[in-house]
C-alpha cells in the first residue's frame, strides 16, 4: 500500500539520516519544510519533500489533501505505568485536603495501595484496563511508549503485569518496550528486611524475568524512603547479567546519588529530576544517559519542575515523557506535557517538541526507527487540524490539536 500526503502547510522534524538525540543548543533547532508533501509505504515512511517535486507520475493507493495542517512524528513516551488496577482518586482528595504524597504512602497507601489491588486482579482484567489507557494514549499521539511493572511487588504479580505488557505488544501496532520494576516500593511483608526483599527481587523474580524474555530494561526508585542508591548499584549489577540496561528514578524528591549510579551503569536514562545539584547535572556531561523529566508530575504532585533550562544551557540533552500512573500522574497526555515544559519550565515549544520526540525515542532505544520524519522510518505521525504553526500544540494548552493519528501506516 502506497498512500501520499500532499499540501501539508508544514512537515516537522524531518531528517535525512537518523541522529541519536539532540542536545544543548541544538535543542532549540526543529528542522522543517513548508508545503510539503511525505509518502508511505505500508508501515514506513518512504519519501517527502517540497510540494514542487511531487511524484504526479506514480500510482498512489489513497491521496490525503491536507491543506492547513501539519503533520509530525507521533509523541514518543519513554517513561510510563499504564498496566495498573483500579485508580488512586482518593488519594487525590486526600491530597487536596491536606496530606503529602509521602504521608500517604506512610499510611500504606501509595504505591502499596495499588499492589494490593493489582495482585487480586485477574490477567485479564488487567489487560482489559491497560489496554483502554493504551488506545487512549494512541489517540492523543503517542506512537511509542515504555511501559514500566512495579505495582506487583510480589513474582507473580510482577509476572503477571509483564505478561501483560507482552500481550499488548502482539495486539496493537504501536512500539512498546517494557521495564522490570521490582523494586518499586517494598511490600508490608518484607518491613524492616528490605535486604530481603531486594535478594528475592535479585535472585527470584529478576532471573524469571529474563528468562522468559518479559523486559528490556531494569528500574528502581532511588529515593529516601524507598531504595538507597547502594540498593541501586546492587540491583543494576544483578541486571547487567541478564543484559537489562538501566532505566531508572532518581531525584524525585530527594538528590541522593541516583543520577551517579544510573551513570555508572550506563543507563539509558535518569528518570524525573526534580531536585538537581549542579553535580548531577555536571555528572550528566558526555554520557549516554538521557535525562527525562516529567512535567505532569510535577503539576499533579505540585513539587518542583525538573530545571530544564538549567540543564540543556548546560548543553545536555533532555527528554520529556508522561509517568502516566495512578499515584503521581493519572494522564498519558503528551501534548499537555509539552504545553507544561514550555509554560513552566521555560522550553522553547522547538526544544520540547525535540524532547517528546527524537529524544523520547532514544530514551527507548528506538532512535533508529521512531522520533521523526525521516525516510525508512516507521510511518508514525500526527495530522494536526487547521493551526496556524507549530506553536499552537503548546499554546493551546488543554486543547485537542490532533485530527488523525497514523501508527505504522495505519489511521488510529
Ligand atoms: O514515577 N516515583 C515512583 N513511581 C511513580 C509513582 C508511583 C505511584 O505513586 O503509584 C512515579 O511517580
Ligand atoms: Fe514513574
Amino acid at each position: 500500500m502506497k498512500n501520499a500526503f500532499i499540501n501539508i502547510k508544514e512537515l516537522i522534524q524531518i531528517e535525512d539520516s537518523p541522529k541519536k538525540y539532540v542536545s544543548g543548543k541544538e535543542m532549540n533547532n526543529l528542522p522543517t519544510i513548508k508545503n510539503a508533501f511525505l509518502i508511505i509505504e505500508n508501515d514506513i515512511i518512504s519519501d517527502f519533500g517540497f510540494m514542487e517535486s511531487f511524484p504526479n507520475n506514480i500510482y498512489f493507493d489513497k491521496i490525503f489533501d491536507v491543506t492547513d495542517k501539519l503533520i509530525l512524528p507521533t509523541w514518543c513516551d519513554s517513561h510510563t505505568h499504564i498496566v495498573y488496577a483500579g485508580n488512586r482518586s482518593q488519594e487525590f482528595v486526600d491530597r487536596i485536603n491536606g496530606l503529602t504524597y509521602e504521608q500517604i504512602a506512610n499510611k500504606g497507601g501509595g504505591i502499596l495501595n495499588s499492589a494490593k489491588l493489582l495482585q487480586k486482579t485477574s490477567e485479564e482484567d488487567l489487560y482489559s484496563q491497560s489496554a483502554l489507557r493504551l488506545e487512549e494514549i494512541m489517540h492523543l499521539g503517542t506512537g511509542a511508549v515504555e511501559i514500566k511493572s512495579g505495582y506487583g511487588l510480589t513474582k507473580e504479580a510482577e509476572l503477571k503485569m509483564l505478561n501483560v505488557i507482552k500481550k499488548l505488544k502482539e495486539n496493537y501496532p504501536i512500539a512498546i518496550k517494557a521495564t522490570f520494576l521490582g523494586a518499586h516500593a517494598l511490600p508490608n511483608e518484607y518491613k524492616n528486611r528490605k535486604s530481603d526483599y531486594l535478594k528475592d527481587v535479585i535472585d527470584t523474580i529478576l532471573p524469571q524475568v529474563a528468562k522468559e524474555n518479559l523486559a528490556e530494561f531494569i528500574d528502581i526508585f532511588c529515593e529516601t524512603g524507598y531504595f538507597s542508591v547502594e540498593d541501586t548499584n546492587q540491583l543494576l549489577e544483578a541486571g547487567k547479567v541478564y543484559g537489562l540496561q538501566p532505566k531508572i528514578h532518581v531525584n524525585q524528591f530527594n538528590a541522593i546519588g541516583g543520577v551517579q549510579a544510573g551513570v555508572k551503569y550506563n543507563a539509558l536514562s535518569v528518570d524525573h529530576l526534580e531536585e538537581m545539584r549542579e553535580e548531577d547535572i555536571e555528572c550528566l556531561k558526555n554520557t549516554i544517559t538521557m535525562p527525562v523529566a516529567l512535567p505532569s508530575c510535577s503539576y499533579f504532585l505540585s513539587i518542583p519542575y525538573t530545571p530544564a533550562r538549567k540543564m540543556i544551557d548546560a548543553g545536555l540533552p533532555l527528554a520529556l515523557a508522561t509517568d502516566y500512573n495512578p499515584g503521581s500522574t493519572p494522564s498519558g497526555n503528551m501534548n499537555f506535557v509539552v504545553s507544561t515544559a514550555c509554560v513552566k519550565m521555560k522550553m522553547t515549544p522547538e526544544e520540547a517538541i525535540n524532547a517528546a520526540t527524537i529524544n523520547g525515542a532514544y530514551a527507548m532505544g528506538l532512535e533508529k526507527t521512531h522520533g521523526s520524519i525521516c525516510r525508512g522510518k516507521k510511518a508514525n505521525f500526527i495530522v494536526t487540524k487547521k493551526i496556524p504553526s507549530y506553536n499552537f500544540i503548546p499554546y493551546s494548552f488543554g486543547n485537542h490539536q490532533i485530527e488523525k493519528v497514523f501508527i505504522e501506516g495505519i489511521e488510529i
